[in-house]
């Protein structure tokens, strides 16, 4: 069956055809039927480049042999026991070892899920009600964090999704990235009932923002000063731009960290860990609530373990070096064809936006011509490069990606840009 009529089928028994909304786009979207290192392979027989990477996770290319065999070895010993197992510790060591303000930790098998359970055990221990979150800032698809910014945007957040009661926004705060100053005000007046500040480290649901000199340093500051607790989450960055957080590369220590994706080598996965005196608060030991009758999931540790053992020995050069040859190109493209566009790059992510002006929040980011941006992602497509298709997502470099993928990637971008 070609992909157009397996794709109709899909539109009778999923809402617009996809089991999580980005996948969706119009006509309809690439339906895969294999990948192997940087290339995914179409049900039609179609290869791309692939620069989503599964949104994420798949950080050593796919179908990366050694990780297969450890989960097939999983397969063979069993894949649910419900009860503690050897490989839940050894995944959780590395982790710990790996990020300093790890002294405990939870899997979880998504990042909802650990943002979730963070921002509870967070108000459990302090025993406050607020959480203040960054506009632009995802942190999945709960109730607590399906929060945008009201009105005035200095006050409660509103729902950003129906179904999400107006009871749990007013619990939400919303502030904004890269400004200072909105954060202080919204301390200055609720401080002393916040929990905790959630934030990525650095936007990568809004497309890239990297955080500006000492934002992050003073969202610590102001969290201490107001006994606020500081999640981190690093569902995104965790693993992806060294072996470690990227609150170890800036020497920044957050009361609780959240992870995700490249931790289960493309299992599902979500971890939440930090000080021990907060993890302690979580049940059994405390009476905060949190379960899973997968976490910790025999087959995503085969994978994570796989996969970050494998990550430790690589040079993370190889792919921030890519990343930044690839924006270079591009930045001189955008130049040459005198296209409005800025490029944004953190390590081995990047995003190109289609916007007159630097992109540094939520903003400037969605004064981007998004049209634009889908005409390129569908240019790129008939020339065989599979970008994740929204101007609001990120680009991943894989450890597969080599000297080819890069000038075929570079060729069909001058296409492409050009045409604009
Ligand atoms: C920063 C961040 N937090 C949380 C999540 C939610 O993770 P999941 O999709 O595994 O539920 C995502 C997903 O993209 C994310 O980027």
């Amino acid at each position: 069956m070609k992909s157009s009529d397996l794709f109709k089928e899909a539109m009778e028994i999923f809402p617009m055809g996809v089991n999580s909304p980005v996948r969706y786009y119009s006509p309809e979207p690439v339906m895969f039927q294999q990948a192997r290192g940087s290339r995914a392979i179409n049900v039609n027989g179609k290869e791309y480049i692939d620069y989503s990477m599964g949104f994420g996770p798949m950080i050593l290319g796919h179908a990366n042999p050694e990780v297969g065999m450890k989960i097939k070895e999983q397969v063979d010993r069993g894949i649910l026991f419900g009860s503690l197992t050897e490989n839940e510790i050894k995944l959780g060591k590395i982790i710990k070892n790996a990020v300093k303000s790890i002294d405990m930790l939870r899997f979880t098998n998504s990042g909802t899920e650990a943002t979730m359970h963070a921002i509870r055990v967070a108000r459990g221990f302090t025993g406050k009600k607020y959480i203040l979150k960054m506009e632009g800032g995802y942190h999945g698809a709960h109730d607590y964090a399906l929060i945008k910014s009201g009105s005035g945007t200095m006050t409660f957040g509103v729902p950003s999704s129906s179904g999400v009661p107006a009871e749990v926004s007013r619990t939400v705060l919303v502030g904004q990235y890269n400004d200072t100053e909105s954060i202080e005000k919204l301390f200055r007046e609720y401080g002393n009932d916040i929990a905790a500040v959630i934030t990525e480290p650095v936007l990568g649901n809004i497309g890239v923002v990297n955080p500006e000199k000492d934002f992050l340093k003073s969202l610590r500051e102001i969290t201490e000063k107001y006994s606020s607790l500081l999640i981190f989450d690093e569902v995104i960055t965790g693993f992806r731009f060294a072996f470690s957080g990227y609150q170890d590369i800036i020497g920044i220590k957050p009361d609780i960290t959240t992870m995700g994706k490249i931790i289960g080598g493309g299992a599902p996965v979500g971890m939440f860990g930090g000080r021990k005196d907060i993890m302690e608060k979580i049940a059994p030991a405390g009476n905060v609530y949190e379960a899973g009758t997968f976490s910790g999931n025999p087959l995503t540790m085969a994978a994570g373990i796989a996969t970050l053992d494998i990550l430790k020995a690589k040079d993370y050069s190889q792919i921030n070096g890519y990343a930044a040859r690839l924006e270079k190109e591009l930045n001189s493209m955008v130049s040459e064809y005198g296209i409005n566009a800025v490029v944004n790059r953190c390590y081995s992510m990047f995003q190109i936006f289609f916007n007159k002006k630097n992109v540094t929040d939520y903003s400037t980011a969605t004064r981007s011509d998004t049209a634009k941006f889908n005409k390129m992602f569908h240019g790129l497509l008939e020339r065989g490069i599979f970008f994740p298709p929204s101007q609001f997502e990120t680009e991943f470099i894989s450890f597969a990606h080599d000297e080819n993928d890069f000038r075929a990637t570079v060729d069909a971008m001058s296409a492409v840009l050009k045409c604009l």
